[in-house]
C-alpha cells in the first residue's frame, strides 16, 4: 500500500528534509548565512571566532559528534557528564551545545537565567526522545490511575526525553537517569515504590530492561512493554498488576540495529575479541557482550585496556572511528556493518558551528534553547533528584 501524506504524518519519525514537524523541530530553516561546507577557511573561521569570544563561550561536545566539531569542544562527554559540565560553568554567558536537542534543554534547565544555551542546528533531535510525547505520557498515567496502580508507580525517565516529560517525572516523584547511572536510579526508584510498587521507565525499553534484568539481576518476566499506540498500552489489568517494570515502547534507531548475529560473527572471526556495547542495545545483544556502558565508560574501558586488545564496539560510528584513531595500539572494529551514524547528531557540522560562533561575535544569539519556566522548574526537580542519587558521582 502506498503511504498517503496523512498516514506518513502519523509516523513518529519524519524523513529529514521532508515536510516540517514543529514538535520535533525537524525541517527547520537555518536563519542567516550558513557558510558552505566547501569553504576551505572554516577551521580558521571557527578558531578566530572562538578566540574572539574567549571565556564568554563554552563549547560542549557529545562523544557522537563529528571530528570537525569535537576539535572545537572545550569539553567532551556522555550526556550525564555534559549536564554536569554545563551546570559547572556559571561564568560563561553562552553555552554552545554540540549534541542533540534534549541535551541542550537539560543544559538550559541546569544553567542560570543569565546564561543562554545554543544548539547550532535545531534539527538535531533524537528519534528515541520523539517516541514519547507529552500527550501519550499523560494518557498512560490516566490509564494507570484508572487501573488503580498509579499511586504505586514511580517514573524513571531517561535523559533522552523532552523537558516536558522530565517535568512530568518531577511532578510524579520520579527521577531522571542516564546510561551511566541507570542502575543507581532504578534501585532508588524501586526502593521508593516499595513492596508491590512499580517503575514506569521511559522512553527506552532497552535501557530499562537491561538495567533491571542484567544490572540488577531481576527476572525478565517482571517487565511489560507499554505501547502508546494501543488502548491501555496493549496490556491487561492483570498484566499491569503483576509487573514491576512498565517499559515504554521506545528505542534508539541506531543502537536497535546491532544484532546477535553481528556479535556471533565477531566472535567467530576475531579470536579473543572483546565486545563492548551501549546499554541502548537490545537485551539479547547486551547479554552476549563482555562490557556494557555509556559512551564515557566505553572510552575509559578501552583506554585502560592493554595494547593489543581486540575490541568490537556497538555504539555510534563517529565515536568508534575516533576510538580507532586514538588507540592505534589496540584493534578496534565496528560491530555492525549495516549501522550508520546517528543522523541527528551529525546535523551539527562545522558550518553550523561557525555560524553559531560568528553570530555571537556579531552580537546575535542564534538558536537559543529556552525551556518554559514552569516546565524547567518541574524538570529540574527530577534532574536534581538524579544529581542527588546515593553515591552519585560521575563514575563512568
Ligand atoms: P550517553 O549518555 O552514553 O553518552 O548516551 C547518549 C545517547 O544518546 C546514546 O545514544
Ligand atoms: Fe538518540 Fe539514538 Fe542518536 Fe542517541 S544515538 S541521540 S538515542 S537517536
Amino acid at each position: 500500500m502506498t503511504a498517503t501524506p496523512t498516514s506518513r504524518a502519523k509516523l513518529p519519525l519524519l524523513v529529514l528534509g521532508q515536510g516540517t514537524d514543529l514538535h520535533t523541530e525537524r525541517g527547520v530553516e537555518c536563519p542567516g548565512d550558513l557558510p558552505p561546507a566547501s569553504d576551505p577557511g572554516l577551521v580558521e573561521r571557527a578558531r578566530a571566532a572562538k578566540a574572539a569570544l574567549g571565556d564568554r563561550v563554552f563549547v560542549l561536545g557529545h562523544h557522537y559528534q563529528r571530528d570537525e566539531v569535537i576539535e572545537f569542544a572545550d569539553t567532551t562527554g556522555d550526556s550525564f557528564k555534559l549536564a554536569k559540565e554545563a551546570a559547572a560553568r556559571p561564568d560563561a554567558p553562552w553555552i554552545v551545545f554540540c549534541g542533540v536537542h534534549f541535551m541542550a534543554e537539560s543544559a538550559d534547565i541546569l544553567t542560570s537565567d543569565e546564561q543562554t544555551v545554543i544548539l547550532p542546528d535545531l534539527a538535531a533531535g533524537c528519534s528515541m526522545a520523539d517516541m514519547a510525547t507529552m500527550d501519550q505520557v499523560e494518557d498512560c498515567w490516566d490509564d494507570l490511575v484508572d487501573a488503580g496502580i498509579a499511586d504505586r508507580v514511580v517514573p524513571v525517565t531517561y535523559m533522552n526525553s523532552s523537558a516536558a516529560i522530565k517535568a512530568f517525572t518531577g511532578r510524579h516523584g520520579g527521577t531522571i537517569c542516564t546510561s551511566s547511572n541507570a542502575k543507581t536510579a532504578l534501585t532508588w526508584a524501586l526502593d521508593q515504590a516499595g513492596d508491590g510498587g512499580k517503575v514506569l521507565f521511559l522512553p527506552d525499553q532497552h535501557l530499562g530492561r537491561n538495567t533491571y534484568a542484567r544490572d540488577l539481576g531481576r527476572p525478565l518476566e517482571d517487565c511489560v512493554v507499554w505501547d502508546p499506540h494501543r488502548p491501555m498500552g496493549g496490556l491487561t489489568k492483570e498484566q499491569l498488576d503483576a509487573a514491576t517494570m512498565i517499559l515504554w515502547r521506545g528505542h534508539c534507531s541506531v543502537h536497535g540495529r546491532f544484532s546477535v548475529e553481528a556479535v556471533e560473527a565477531a566472535r567467530r572471526e576475531i579470536p579473543d575479541v572483546k565486545v563492548i556495547v551501549h546499554p541502548e542495545c537490545r537485551y539479547e545483544v547486551v547479554e552476549l557482550a563482555d562490557e556494557v556502558g555509556s559512551t564515557e565508560k566505553i572510552i575509559k574501558t578501552i583506554a585502560a585496556a592493554p595494547a593489543g586488545t581486540k575490541w568490537v564496539v556497538g555504539t555510534e560510528l563517529n565515536l568508534v572511528r575516533r576510538l580507532g584513531q586514538q588507540f592505534p595500539d589496540q584493534q578496534i572494529s565496528f560491530l555492525e556493518k549495516n549501522v550508520c551514524y546517528c543522523s541527528t547528531m551529525n546535523r551539527i557540522d562545522l558550518p553550523h558551528l561557525v555560524w553559531a560562533l560568528e553570530s555571537l561575535v556579531e552580537g546575535r544569539v542564534v538558536n537559543p534553547i529556552r525551556v518554559d519556566p514552569q516546565v524547567a522548574h518541574d524538570a529540574k526537580v527530577a534532574l536534581d533528584r538524579m544529581l542527588a542519587l546515593p553515591g552519585e558521582t560521575h563514575k563512568d
